[in-house]
């Protein structure tokens, strides 16, 4: 599939010129259509009914699940669904019966949702040492060595960073949490669907997954890994309908995993739509949209560099998908709003749920950054409209 056809699969890109791709991606017809399809011809619950229309249903979770794995070379046996990437590391920071004295170590650059699950455990004794990057956003996986001692219990590190775009070198770093006898978590809510991931060969224990980014799934969809040699260290919070086996008045036998985690009636048609998300992935190829990504995010990187009174953060060598940049002293909501008004383009703007990463970069006196995140569906064109835009507004409000 070439991006004309992807583009043809998502009427809002015909409106507006969609650039944040980071916070979540327009659905395509095929994911809307195999939810509509769950909706209008067998729209039942799963695991519980002996009907047609509920084992149908089953059945599609079931394959979507399998499909999920593949993609990331697991077993459906690792594979929890969540809402999202946020509840799939929290299912993590209070599943691991951390205990006082026990360390974790996390980057400074990380989304909240890589940050404040660990932080919050200090209340507990956990001690949370927090590693630098350099100016760029880059974490020296030696730093990361040099911060595990015995104490540490887990490592936790986010792939490809939501504020800046750098990638981390997520395999070294798996091999230094692994040979330190660490656990390895791993935020991968803005590289999968766009480069491969290979949780086996990253040496992750956990890694926490957005179904409604990188995949093309839908809204309210995430997944979490979890190794099938941590899945008994791992409590379930969450306790309800689906997570037992056998109950008494006194006691209950939790269901294996990972149905013990999924506690209620799931998002069915999300899942179903996630799953078909994953083959429409597939049917345009990994390596092509990587390819894609990785030329497009020079284009984005050096259109807006080159523009007087314009920074852009993080090194261009070492970026994926995502360019954070300000006009001079110009508010980033106000530069979001006027690209919005007046050609219709959406970038996300402010602190992007990464405080401490904006602290790091010396921008959060100015309210963030303005932020242009690419997928697939973009295109060369839209990057010069973005850059003319922002040279417009630089030379009318820039100085
Ligand atoms: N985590 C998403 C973002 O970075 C919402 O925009």
């Amino acid at each position: 599939m070439k991006t004309d056809d992807v583009r043809a699969d998502i009427p809002l890109l015909e409106k507006f010129i969609y650039l944040d791709a980071a916070s979540t991606t327009p659905t395509p017809k095929p994911v809307v259509e195999a939810m509509c399809d769950y909706f209008y011809n067998y729209n039942a619950n799963t695991g519980r009914g002996a009907y047609k229309i509920a084992i149908k249903a089953t059945q599609k979770v079931k394959d979507a699940r399998l499909k999920v794995a593949r993609f990331i070379n697991a077993s459906p046996e690792e594979i929890v669904f969540t809402k999202n990437t946020t509840e799939a590391i929290n299912i993590v920071a209070q599943g691991l019966n951390f205990e006082k004295g026990d360390s974790i170590v996390v980057p400074n650059i990380e989304h909240h949702s890589n940050f404040l699950p660990w932080l919050n455990l200090k209340k507990k004794g956990v001690n949370i040492k927090i590693v630098k990057a350099d100016s760029y956003g880059i974490i020296d996986p030696s730093v990361i060595g040099e911060a595990i001692d015995e104490s540490t219990r887990l490592v936790a590190v986010t792939h490809v960073s939501n504020a800046l775009g750098s990638v981390q070198d997520v395999y070294e770093i798996g091999n230094i949490s692994h040979d330190n006898n660490s656990l390895y978590l791993i935020d991968a809510a803005q590289s999968v669907g766009h480069m491969k991931i290979d949780v086996k060969k990253m040496k992750a224990d956990f890694v926490a997954f957005p179904g409604h980014k990188g995949t093309l799934g839908p809204v309210g969809t995430g997944f979490l890994y979890c190794d099938q040699a941590q899945a008994k260290n791992l409590n379930s919070c969450a306790l309800g309908g689906g997570t037992v086996a056998n109950v008494s008045e006194n006691d209950f036998q939790l269901e294996s995993f990972p149905t013990r985690f999924e506690a209620g009636t799931k998002n069915i048609a999300g899942f179903i739509g996630l799953g078909a998300s994953v083959d429409y992935i597939n049917r345009i190829g990994l390596e092509k949209i990587e390819k894609h990504g990785i030329r497009l995010t020079k284009e984005l990187y050096t259109t807006l560099s080159s523009i007087n009174n314009v920074k852009c953060y993080g090194d261009p060598q070492n970026i994926y998908g995502i360019v954070s940049f300000n006009i001079n002293n110009m508010n980033p909501h106000d530069v979001a709003k006027i690209l919005d008004e007046i050609r219709g383009i959406c970038v996300r703007s402010g602190h992007h749920c990464a405080i401490p990463a904006i602290k790091h970069i010396g921008a959060y006196e100015q309210g963030g950054t303005v932020r242009a995140s690419i997928h697939y569906y973009n295109t060369s064109e839209e990057v010069q409209k973005l850059g003319e835009t922002v040279e417009e507004i630089a030379k009318t409000f820039g100085v």
